[in-house]
């Protein structure tokens, strides 16, 4: 890959996408309405955290369905008001405030579709609120200090699962931005860096601040790499050197979010042999992905090729089968194989059974499974098998009989190493799937 000539990622424009996005989802929120026998919708943008006992707000992310409408960041306080059959309209809050800057007035092809009523205080917006639902009887609320409309809210976001060639495209975008900052930390790790000068390289190559990723990145060197959430970033590189580096890192596009992990070896060896044998898996668990699929069989494939990589590396003795069968495969990967991911990284509604809000919840040995949900066209989801060497599990099946078929010399001498995540980003299309990821990467001369 590395030699390839440059390919590139053919990039829809979101722009040109945006008023039959637009059409879809009023289309989806007005339904919902109706069957909740609502006349309408307020849907608050949220307001920025404050840390406890203290005056310094935290980083702000609008409520993911003002978002779904709004690609602005700057949204605080804001609101949009939807009515079935009237122009949806967006409360933009500038706030007249000489300590900030206030947000630039709504701009851009997307406000076509709306009636924009900039305003410069919250009075002045909750009385613009109160002109804008007159007539209204049955507003709904989707807004901090409000009734939660429960069932309203299934609706929604069971419908999210099918995403709009608008948010397809915005993805595409995300994980655009998000290749260049992996091949920056990937060259990073291979120069040394600490996990924060590596994370460092990846939100300058991505030209994204913390503030602004889809969710924290993990940058994990050597044992790090067996923590699922590692959350630290050393600030030194590890005294006894770079073994190995997990980078589990994504970005956003106008609030929709990529996800990619990769894993990587600085020499050949086991755990080199292992990044292949996963890489290999992962694939093939992407090319099962089409309409019809339940996910749940999906990730019992998945642990079916753990199984065969211990089999196969060593780890474990038996026959792949036979290591299935055992359970000890969750040990080694005790995550989802993965879930849906949109205008949020774990988008809601994965594990609905129907709009009505019903559950269908995972297998009683798959607890952390966030996706059961059957596979449609246009759904997104990620894919993203494991293997890990997580000394508290590891301890746990040491002490259980399964624990004999484990080979817990070559186990031992693979902790140094943490674990392997390879992540996409995969649409689900007609008749198969389509990888958000890996041409991304590919244009960047990774895999
Ligand atoms: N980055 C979090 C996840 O992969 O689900
Ligand atoms: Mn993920
Ligand atoms: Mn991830």
């Amino acid at each position: 890959m590395e030699n390839q000539a440059p390919v590139t990622v053919p990039a829809p424009d979101p722009d040109a996408l945006y008023a039959e996005h637009l059409e879809s989802q009023l289309a989806r929120y007005s339904e919902a309405l109706e069957a909740c026998d609502h006349d309408a919708l307020v849907i608050a943008a949220g307001e920025p955290a404050h840390h406890f006992l203290d005056d310094i707000e935290a980083s702000f992310k609008a409520n993911p369905h003002f978002r779904l409408f709004v690609p602005l960041d700057a949204t605080a306080g804001s609101q949009l008001v939807l009515r079935p059959g009237h122009k949806p309209v967006l409360l933009h809050l500038r706030p007249k405030d000489f300590w900030h800057l206030p947000p630039a007035p709504a701009a851009g092809v997307w406000t076509d579709g709306f009636d924009v009523r900039e305003v410069e205080s919250p009075e002045a917006l909750a009385r613009a609120l109160s002109d804008v639902l007159a007539g209204a009887n049955h507003a709904a609320h989707i807004a901090p200090d409000e009734p939660f409309p429960t069932e309203l809210l299934a609706r929604l976001d069971f419908g999210r699962g099918r995403k709009t060639a608008y948010e397809i495209a915005c993805m595409r975008g995300a994980n655009v931005r998000a290749a260049k900052g992996h091949k920056a930390a990937r060259d990073a790790f291979l120069a040394g860096e600490s996990e924060y000068g590596i994370h460092m390289a990846y939100l300058l190559a991505s030209s994204q601040e913390d503030a602004g990723l889809p969710y924290g990145n993990i940058v994990a060197l050597n044992t790090h790499a067996a923590v699922l959430h590692y959350q630290h970033r050393e600030r030194r590189p590890p005294a006894d050197g770079h073994r190995s580096f997990l980078i589990d890192a994504g970005a956003c596009e106008r609030g929709y979010a990529a996800d990619i992990t990769r894993t990587y070896a600085t020499a050949p060896g086991p755990f080199a042999d292992l990044i292949e044998a996963m890489d290999q898996a992962q694939q093939e668990l992407v090319a099962e992905v089409r309409p019809g699929l339940d996910f749940v069989d999906l990730h019992r494939d998945a642990h079916a090729a753990v199984a065969r990589i211990l089999a196969g590396s060593g780890l474990a003795e038996g026959t792949a089968d036979a290591l299935l069968e055992s359970g000890i495969t969750s040990t080694f990967l005790p995550h989802g194989l993965g879930h849906l991911i949109g205008v949020q990284t774990h988008d809601v509604g994965g594990r609905l059974a129907g709009p009505d809000g019903s559950l269908r919840p995972p297998p009683e040995d798959f607890p952390a499974l966030r996706l059961t949900r059957t596979l449609e066209a246009d759904f997104v989801v990620t894919i993203e098998p494991g293997l890990y060497f997580i000394p508290m599990l590891l301890d746990e099946l040491r002490s259980r009989p399964e624990g004999r078929q484990v080979n817990w010399q070559a186990v031992e001498a693979l902790m140094p190493f943490g674990g392997i995540r390879i992540e996409d980003d995969v649409r689900v299309t007609a008749s198969g799937c389509d990888n958000l990821t890996r041409p991304a990467l590919a244009a960047e001369g990774l895999r």
